[in-house]
């Protein structure tokens, strides 16, 4: 009896829920998919094999060496001695005529770890949209490896390019599927919303997980430019391992280009690519009034030219927006301070991860509040972004299906499923979005929308 009582219950709970949900429009995905996390994929998995040749360089990838791409910094590992710094590149694959000089350095994290020889090199002069061919490690030996890459188009209002967004991607088989998704979508560029490895979840924070990522995600990486933001997961913050300086390892791994937009840390910067002035800004630094972070995003958002760049971007790891209650508001300090420059700015999207789910807002803000009016309601804001929570790259914690009830108002399409994402910019006025879960073939569109531009083209829709 208890048991029907029960089972009338939650039908009753459900239909509340659904007809709740359907007044306000917004849609929860019953998609059924298996909610289990899975383990990284194990240490020798075909994805983390080293490449073949004594000390080959190995965990290859490239990210902007400028605000624009008009220079690339390449970066790469060599396991067992310094070897060669120099990356020699040119127009063609059989004649690589220029050479960038780097640097290398190594680092150690706890007692048992020690990394390789991890190179930074940046090519400057480049030319916008021409494809480069690169080669790196000692030039006659059979170790050394070739890659290409494409320089963003120059930046201008009605240039097309097509992001990746990918977030808190890990290094379990749904990872793989995830990457192999972006790979058959194609993009120019990725993205990247925080949380890369998750080798702190391993004993010791295992920063052998650092290498086996890396080298995970050259098959993209090396090709073109990811744009880091970094998440929870790079803080690397052990004191019980005597690692007090957090973000060592991800600061020792990945450069930015933080200089070029006048930042003072490589956490958040800005670049500007093709039609898009994509802004990342750290959760995970202090970004409270007067902090150098809350300094450079108020001079940076008067530095943006829509009349150039007329998209503007903005990247950060922990959501400000989101009805799933893992990590429940833990963005809203940061939402606080920052939502009001953002709309005042008009900004077009938001991209966070943390949360492994997925979720696409309406156009909302929640502005009007202060500390004794009580309006806290957020609302529809025609110059307000959409948020977009892309946190379900397939990490080893699995997904967050705790999603609350009734679904707000805001909140377009939600749904507990890994995938990724691309924004396709097409002009100054319309960008198309698209999210792929990884449960179905790459062709099939799970969410979709078209962008109109904030500052170009502002309609009440999307
Ligand atoms: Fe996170």
């Amino acid at each position: 009896m208890a048991m029907e009582a029960a089972c009338v219950l939650a039908v009753v709970v459900v239909v509340l829920a659904f007809l709740s949900s359907a007044a306000r429009g917004g849609v929860t995905s019953t998609y059924r998919r298996s909610l289990q996390a899975l383990p990284d994929m194990p240490i020798d998995a075909d994805v983390f094999r080293p490449p073949p040749g004594f000390n080959a360089p190995e965990q290859v990838h490239i990210t902007l060496g400028d605000q624009t791409g008009r220079a690339m910094t390449v970066s790469w590992v060599t396991p067992k001695l310094p070897d060669s710094n120099v990356v020699r590149y040119g127009l063609r694959a059989d004649n690589l005529t220029h050479t960038a000089n780097g640097t290398f350095r190594r680092y150690s994290f706890g007692r048992k770890y020690r990394s390789g020889f991890i190179h930074h090199a940046t090519l400057t002069g480049l030319d916008y949209g021409t494809k480069y061919h690169y080669a790196v490690g000692s030039g006659d030996t059979a170790s050394a490896r070739s890659f290409s890459f494409t320089t963003p188009p120059k930046p201008g209002p009605d240039v097309p390019y097509k992001f990746g967004l990918i977030g808190d991607l890990g290094q379990t088989f749904h990872s793989n599927d995830t990457l192999s998704h972006y790979e058959a979508c194609g993009g120019d560029a990725v993205l990247f919303i925080g949380d890369l490895s998750y080798a702190d979840n391993h004993p010791g924070h295992d920063n052998n997980r650092w290498d086996t990522w890396a080298r995970f995600v050259e098959r993209s990486v090396a090709y073109q430019p990811w744009i880091w933001t970094t998440g929870n997961h790079e803080l690397d913050f052990a004191p019980e391992l005597g690692e007090t300086t957090p973000f060592k390892p991800f600061t020792n791994r990945y450069p930015t280009p933080f200089g070029a937009s006048g930042s003072t840390r490589p956490l958040w910067y800005s670049v500007r690519m093709a039609s898009a002035h994509v802004i990342v800004l750290a959760s995970y630094a202090a970004y409270g009034k007067y902090t150098p972070q809350w300094r450079w995003l108020e001079g940076e958002l008067r530095r943006v030219d829509r009349a150039v760049t007329p998209w503007l971007i903005v990247c950060v790891h922990s959501p400000w927006y989101s009805s799933n209650g893992y990590h429940y508001m833990e963005g809203e300090s940061m939402r606080v301070e920052f939502e009001r420059w953002l709309v005042d700015a008009k900004a077009d999207v938001v991209l966070a991860g943390h949360v492994h789910s997925y979720e696409r807002t309406r156009r909302v803000s929640n502005v009007a509040y202060d500390i004794a009016n009580g309006m806290a309601t957020p609302v529809f804001n025609r110059s307000a972004p959409v948020y977009i929570n892309i946190g379900d790259g397939g990490n080893i914690e699995g997904l967050a299906d705790d999603f609350r009830w009734p679904q707000p108002d805001y909140s377009v399409f939600r749904e507990a499923s890994f995938g990724h994402a691309t924004l396709q910019i097409v002009n100054r006025t319309h960008a198309f979005y698209e999210w792929h879960r990884n449960s179905d073939g790459v062709k099939v569109v799970a969410d979709h929308a078209w962008f109109t531009n904030r500052y170009w083209f502002p309609t009440d829709t999307n």
